[in-house]
């Protein structure tokens, strides 16, 4: 398989974050993002009130709290409404939400907000803004932005991707232990269509990977017609 030389193009990943979801999303990306040659690092918002880079790109993963910002990211929502005209000149950036439809009033209003400010502030969108609703098919969201962004960022930072097919055929799900979260999706056809394509389901006891770690994730993974509760390990073979 052709991998991608190590590049070692900067991505910062942030995440507002209370309860941990936006915080493990981040993570996520960061392990893919250092298996595609990328030099990633992790950190809450606030940390980065005023500080955000314009070497390389920086991906802003939160939630939002009645509206509000989280607890971890209070910081750096004031701060943006600080911002003089262009002063994120240079920055390139992308956003992810983290949101619930039950909350419609204020459904994906932080990350909306921020997505939108940054871009009047003069710092570059490298692709669309990205939600994930718990009410609905969360992950299948999810996926579907990562996809996008990826594209979109090795596109801009003229970095050359592996070959789809080579790709996608060393990516595999793990099943790692059993977890107590259980949500029943609503809409299930194209994530089987995106799972039988995409992806190898290895039911518990399988025997680990050749590869590295790319992530970790304790969302349920549908499988087929069964969302399948736990803890799941995606690798990336070579
Ligand atoms: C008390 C409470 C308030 C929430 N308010 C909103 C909201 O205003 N807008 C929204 O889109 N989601 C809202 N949500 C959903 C969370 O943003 C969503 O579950 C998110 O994935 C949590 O991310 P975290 O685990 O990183 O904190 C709310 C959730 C809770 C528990």
């Amino acid at each position: 398989m052709k991998e991608i030389p190590s590049h070692g193009t900067p991505l910062l990943i942030l995440y507002g974050s209370n309860l941990g979801t936006a915080e493990g999303i981040a993570e996520e990306l960061a392990d893919i993002g250092r298996s595609k040659g990328f030099s990633t690092e992790t950190g809450p918002l606030d940390d980065y009130a005023g500080k955000l880079p314009v070497k390389g790109a920086v991906v802003i993963v939160t939630a939002s709290y009645n509206g509000a910002p989280p607890d971890n990211a209070a910081g750096f929502v004031k701060w943006t409404e600080t911002l003089e005209d262009q002063e994120l000149k240079g920055v390139s950036y992308a956003v992810f939400g983290c949101g619930d439809r039950n909350w419609a009033a204020t459904y994906q209003r932080i990350p909306r907000l921020i997505d939108k400010v940054l871009e009047e502030k003069g710092a570059k969108r490298l692709t669309s803004i990205g939600e994930g609703d718990n009410a609905d098919d969360f992950e299948y969201s999810q996926e579907a932005w990562e996809d996008s962004f990826w594209k979109d960022i090795m596109k801009a930072f003229h970095i050359e991707a592996a070959p789809k097919q080579a790709n996608k055929s060393q990516l595999s799900i793990e099943y790692v232990s059993e977890a107590a979260e259980t949500r029943l999706p609503k809409r299930t056809k194209h994530l089987r269509r995106k799972s039988s394509q995409t992806k190898s389901f290895i039911p518990k006891a399988a025997s680990v990977q050749s590869g590295i770690l790319s992530c970790v994730s304790r969302r349920p993974k549908r499988i087929g017609k069964e969302t399948i509760s736990g803890c799941f390990r995606k690798t990336a073979g070579n």
